[in-house]
C-alpha cells in the first residue's frame, strides 16, 4: 500500500519509531512532518536518537493557536495528497496534526487509518479530546491500544475498522528498557546528556531512587491558576530531594510570561532525549507529570507516578499499576499524602533497585498487528 504518514509532535515520532520499520516491510511509505513541534530537543532531535528516516516532506507550520495552525496544514496538505495520491492517510495520535491528516484526507476519499483510536477522557474541555472524537469518526481503520478504547468506540457506534493493536508506545519502551535498567551506566549516560544540555549540575544529583522526575504541558496546566498549583506541588515535593523537571519550552515561556517561580530545589532542564527520559523515569523516587506517554511507560516500569491531571484517558494504565498511579490532580496535600505512601524518603532507595532489577517489560506487537491488518 502507499501510505502517506502524517505527523508532527514528540510523542508522534516515538511513536513512529516503533512502527516504521515494521511498516516499511511491507508498505511503501511517505512522511510529511507538519513541524508542529519544530525546537530540535522537542523534535529534530528525535530522528537521530530513534534512527527514524528523515521526513520525506517537512512543512514547518508549527506555533499559533489551534485552528490558525490547524488550518494552515489543512491547506498545506491538500494539494500533497492530491500529488501524491495515496491508498492510505495515517495519522498518530490526537494532536492538531492528526486531525489535520484525518480531515485532508477525507476531503480527498483517502482512507484514513488512526493509530491510537478510542481514547477518551470524557471531557471536550481537552484539545486532545476534540481531535480524536474528529479522527476516530473519520477513519476507515481504527488502532485501538487498548480494550477500553474499543469499548469506547463501541459506545459511539463504530465497530467496523476497529482493531485492538496495542500500544507502539510498549513496543518502543520494552526495546530500550533492558539497555537502561543498570542504574550505574543508565544514570551515568543520563548525566552526561544533561550535562550537554547546560544542566551539569543536575547530572551530581541522579542516584537511584534519590530523586524525583517530572514533565509538564498540558495546555490546561498552562493557566494562570495551573501553574500557581503546580508550581507550589512541585516546591513542597522537592524540599526532601532534588526535582528535575524536564519542561517543555511552551510551559517554560507561560511560567515566565504570568511570573510564575518554583522552589530552588526544582531543577528545570530542556526536553531531554527518550532514552533519558526513560532512564530518569526508571530510577527515580516517583514521577509527576501531565503526558499520556509518561503515565503509561511509568506505569510499565512499576515506578510511583502522581498524575497531575483530573482524569485519564487511559484506564488500563491506571489500573494494570495496581496502585503506583494516582490521579491527584492539582492537590498538593494528595500529593504529599501519596509521595509519603509510595516513595517514602529513605525507602525509596531499595524500591528503585529492586525495580530496575526485576524489570522485565514484554512488547505489544502493536507495530506488527498495524502492519498486517494494512496490508
Ligand atoms: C502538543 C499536542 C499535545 C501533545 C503535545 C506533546 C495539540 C493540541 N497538542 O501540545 O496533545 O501531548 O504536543 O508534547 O496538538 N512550542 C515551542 N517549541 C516547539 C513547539 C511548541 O516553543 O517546538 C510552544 C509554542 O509557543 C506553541 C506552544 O508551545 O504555541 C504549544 O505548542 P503546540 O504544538 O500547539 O502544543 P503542545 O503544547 O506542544
Ligand atoms: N519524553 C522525552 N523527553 C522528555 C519528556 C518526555 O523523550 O523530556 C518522552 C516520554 O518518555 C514519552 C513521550 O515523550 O515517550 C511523551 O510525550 P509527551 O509527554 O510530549 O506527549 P503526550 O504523551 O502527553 O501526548
Amino acid at each position: 500500500m502507499r501510505i502517506v504518514t502524517v505527523l508532527g509532535t514528540r510523542p508522534q515520532l516515538i511513536k513512529e519509531a516503533a512502527l516504521q520499520p515494521v511498516l516499511r516491510l511491507r508498505h511503501d511509505e511517505f512522511v510529511i512532518d507538519t513541524g508542529q513541534h519544530y525546537d530540535d530537543a522537542l523534535a529534530g532531535a528525535f530522528f537521530g536518537e530513534l534512527g527514524l528516516a528523515p521526513p520525506d516532506l517537512s512543512l514547518g507550520l508549527g506555533g499559533g493557536g489551534h485552528s490558525d495552525q490547524t488550518g494552515r496544514m489543512l491547506i498545506a496538505l491538500e494539494p500533497i495528497l492530491v500529488e501524491r495520491r495515496p491508498d492510505i492517510v495515517l495519522v498518530i495520535g490526537d494532536t492538531n496534526s492528526t486531525l489535520a491528516g484525518a480531515l485532508a484526507a477525507v476531503k480527498l476519499k483517502v482512507p484514513v487509518a488512526h493509530v491510537e483510536a478510542g481514547l477518551r477522557a470524557h471531557d471536550l474541555g481537552i484539545p486532545e479530546e476534540v481531535n480524536r472524537l474528529v479522527a476516530d469518526h473519520l477513519s476507515h481503520w481504527l488502532f485501538a491500544p487498548t480494550p477500553t478504547a474499543v469499548g469506547n468506540l463501541g459506545r459511539e457506534g463504530i465497530a467496523e475498522g476497529v482493531h485492538l493493536v496495542g500500544d507502539l508506545m510498549r513496543d518502543l519502551a520494552a526495546q530500550i528498557a533492558p539497555a537502561v535498567c543498570d542504574p550505574g551506566p543508565a544514570l551515568h549516560a543520563a548525566g552526561r546528556a544533561l550535562a550537554q544540555a547546560g544542566a551539569a549540575d543536575v547530572a551530581g544529583m541522579l542516584r537511584p531512587g534519590g530523586y524525583l522526575f517530572a514533565t509538564i504541558h498540558r495546555a490546561s496546566n498552562r493557566e494562570r491558576e495551573a501553574m500557581l498549583a503546580w508550581a507550589t506541588i512541585l516546591t513542597t515535593a522537592s524540599r526532601e530531594r532534588p526535582l528535575i523537571l524536564a519542561l517543555h519550552p511552551g510551559t517554560r515561556a507561560a511560567l515566565a510570561d504570568e511570573g510564575v517561580t518554583l522552589g530552588p530545589n526544582v531543577h528545570v532542564v530542556e526536553p531531554l532525549g527518550y532514552r533519558t527520559s526513560l532512564t530518569l523515569q526508571l530510577h527515580a523516587a516517583a514521577v509527576l507529570t501531565d503526558s499520556g506517554g509518561v503515565q503509561r511507560e511509568s506505569a510499565w516500569l512499576g515506578t510511583p507516578c502522581l498524575l497531575l491531571r483530573p482524569n485519564t484517558e487511559w484506564v488500563e494504565a491506571l489500573e494494570g499499576a495496581g496502585g503506583t498511579i494516582v490521579c491527584v490532580g492539582l492537590d498538593v496535600d494528595r500529593v504529599s499524602v501519596e509521595l509519603a505512601r509510595l516513595a517514602p524518603v529513605g525507602g525509596s532507595e531499595a524500591l528503585a533497585a529492586e525495580r530496575a532489577r526485576s524489570l522485565d517489560l514484554a512488547p505489544d506487537g502493536a507495530a506488527e498487528a498495524i502492519g498486517t491488518v494494512l496490508a
